[in-house]
């Protein structure tokens, strides 16, 4: 990154929201601020009250530390509140979703459309014997079937867990077995960078391991007239074509009444063991959330164009691709591809297109982009963008200057929206018609939300750096770990008593304005994707040459961070750059490509404390180059304890 923490510490510039944005802002007033600090809960009910519910709740917060249920005795239902109630206003023929696929394949799918698809496939769900609180697993590209089956499985009562399609085989099968899923939804294959990719040869691997899978639905990619076109193997029994069951499913399916802390959805997440977190979401207080901070940070209307460029297998996804803009009633553009296909202006081309009024990314995509260079944007009208945001890792403030200039035209507020997984929705970040914004800071927590800082011992810091902490319970919040519920207790609540400790460093500066650093935990951000060092260790170890493994984050321009692994071969292997991109490939394939490491060391030693602990600080100055030069191997185990001995003591 070009930018350091110190200079993005230094930064001194501010923006005020330009004042004809402000004018038409859903929000244009600070009291926002004060009214939710003065009456939180009254805050969160005001918005859990722009939700249809079935039934309203009698308490809006239960809080026995650390479990919240909030709405307590409310029913609602997630899919009536996407779809019904729009469909019953003239909002049923507003287009809800603008999809394109990579190859350049298009599909406008209106309110109305979208209600009976969803309808149908809840009617096939129930069809193959998916009830209330069963899980279902999909695993497709970026195509509006992956919209339809979460909607679907919302409608039914049956909670989701979507699995990210660059995920391998392997991953796959973990996270169904984790959850005992019952059916899997597929596809033969998705199109990425003018590839293919195959999901149905991974969702078959991953099945063979899978007791509890009893059905797989598989989506054909490309709506070709017959069968054999799509040339997938299909298991007769067990596997099904999504248009075959469609074709014979009844159009309106009767929404389950769910309570308001019934599970809606698990997605996993790396933490830092070996073993990714099932992250539980329920209903009415996620929905809330999602709904509240797509009107209020994308400050979206009717006639808005919306693009969040996420995949739906994480989180971004699942809240403002899916759930925040689709209760808002808002159009959605959804591409499938990467944006250097066919050329590097592939996301500006769609934003013409589409005349996208509000855009949502991540750093990574814009230093990506500025390293193309401008003249791309430049090709385009982007007129219609009236408001940008970043989110999943912390932006350097040249980039985001130039998300500003070149994007922005100079005209769009910038939101950097600070959250996670566990959070369920957006937590810090400005208010685009109130907060005055400075390049590199997500500066202030949402209304209603309690973000701070405190210290190892819980003391809060008014200025300066420390641990971010969330004070009270928030209405998105994760409810558990699937299944693990002392990890939830252990790994969220245990730093300080009652207080939610999300794994971030941060910094407040003199008006209050939060800058987040980054984790201070094991888990890596690569180019916004979570991946934790441990998940890569057992990958590394699982292959036979590899005796012991430790991987670190090193500053990467593009990615943040890129993975390093440090590697101890077992003995009768030597090392080679054939080995080293053996090993790579085995954690790709193992994981997915995310997690491919960038360099592997060879290793004779690891440094360790004397407790046994490795010295991951060590180990990041090794592999960021700043002990040792360029090192690829550290065979001589002298080196590693003369570094060692540097390092005592600071450790
Ligand atoms: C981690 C959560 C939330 C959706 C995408 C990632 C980092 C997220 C920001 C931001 C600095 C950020 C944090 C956080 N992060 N947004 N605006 N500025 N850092 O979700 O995979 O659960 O990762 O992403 O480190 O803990 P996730």
């Amino acid at each position: 990154m070009a930018d350091t923490i110190e200079t993005l510490l230094k930064e001194t510039r501010t923006f005020k929201p330009p004042a004809d944005f402000k004018r038409r802002a859903a929000v244009r007033s600070a009291a926002i601020y004060r009214q939710a600090s003065n009456g939180r809960l009254r805050f969160w009910a005001s918005q859990a009250r722009e939700l249809e519910w079935m039934k309203r709740w009698h308490k809006v917060l239960d809080w026995k530390p650390p479990h919240a249920k909030w709405f307590v005795g409310g029913k609602l239902n997630a899919s009536v509140n996407c779809l019904d109630r729009h469909v019953r206003t003239a909002k049923r023929n507003q287009v809800a979703l603008l999809w394109e696929g990579e190859p350049g394949d298009r599909r406008a799918i209106t309110y109305w459309e979208l209600y009976r698809e969803v309808n149908r496939f809840a009617n096939v769900l129930k069809g193959l014997g998916v009830k209330k609180r069963d899980r279902v697993a999909i695993y497709l590209p970026m195509i509006p079937e992956a919209v339809v089956a979460m909607l679907a499985c919302a409608r039914i009562g049956a909670p989701h867990s979507v699995v990210f399609g660059g995920f391998s085989a392997e991953s796959l099968k973990d996270r169904i077995n984790d959850a005992q899923v019952r059916v899997l939804i597929t596809a033969d294959y998705g199109h990425r960078r003018g590839r293919r990719v195959e999901l149905k040869q991974n969702a078959d691997d991953a099945v063979a391991g899978c007791p509890s899978i009893e059905h797989v639905v598989v989506v054909q990619r490309d709506r070709v007239d017959t069968k054999e076109a799509s040339a997938v193997a299909m298991k007769p029994g067990r596997d099904h074509w999504y248009h075959d069951l469609m074709r014979e499913a009844k159009p309106s399916c009767k929404p389950a009444v769910m309570d308001a802390e019934d599970m809606l959805f698990i997605l996993y997440t790396s933490g830092t063991t070996g073993k990714p977190k099932g992250i539980v979401h329920t209903t009415g207080g996620y929905l809330t959330q999602a709904l509240a901070t797509t009107r209020l940070v994308f400050d979206l209307r009717d006639d808005d164009v919306f693009w969040c460029t996420a995949d739906v297998g994480w989180v971004t996804g699942h809240s403002y691709i899916v759930y925040g803009p689709l209760a808002a009633g808002v159009t959605c553009v959804m591409y499938e591809g990467t944006p250097d296909w066919p050329d590097k202006d592939r996301f500006w081309d769609i934003v013409e297109r589409y005349g996208v009024t509000v855009f949502y990314t991540a750093p990574t995509a814009i230093r990506t982009f500025m390293k193309w260079g401008a003249e791309y944007p430049k090709q385009h009208d982007l007129s219609t963008l009236r408001l940008l945001g970043t989110v999943g890792e912390p932006i350097n403030p040249e980039a985001w200057m130039w998300y500003h200039r070149h994007i922005g035209r100079r005209k769009c507020p910038i939101v950097d929206t600070w959250w996670q997984t566990e959070t369920g929705g957006i937590m810090i970040t400005p208010l685009p018609g109130v907060t005055t914004t400075k390049p590199g800071s997500a500066t202030v927590p949402f209304p209603g939300i309690d973000a701070t800082l405190l210290d190892d011992d819980g003391n809060e810091i008014k200025t300066g750096g420390g641990f971010l902490a969330i004070t009270s319970p928030w209405p998105g919040m994760l409810r558990t770990i699937y299944g693990d519920d002392k990890r939830y207790r252990d790994t969220y609540w245990s730093k300080w008593p009652d207080i939610y400790f999300p794994g971030d460093g941060a910094k407040r500066d003199e008006d209050g304005y939060l800058w987040i650093l980054g984790r201070v935990d094991d888990v890596l951000n690569v180019a916004g994707h979570r991946i934790g060092s441990m998940e890569v260790e057992s990958a590394l170890v699982d292959h036979p040459a590899v005796a012991e493994a430790a991987v670190v984050g090193k500053p990467h321009e593009l990615k943040g961070q890129a993975l390093s692994a440090f590697v101890i071969l077992r003995s009768g292997y030597a090392f080679s750059d054939g080995l080293a991109n053996e090993l790579k490939q085995h954690v790709a394939k193992k994981i997915g490509a995310i997690a491919r490491p960038d360099d592997i060391i060879f290793s004779a030693d690891l440094p360790k404390t004397r407790s046994g602990k490795i010295m991951r600080r060590l180990l990041k100055d090794i592999a960021s180059g700043r002990a040792l030069g360029d090192v690829t191997t550290l065979a001589d185990p002298n080196v590693v304890a003369t570094l060692k001995k540097k390092y005592e003591g600071t450790e």
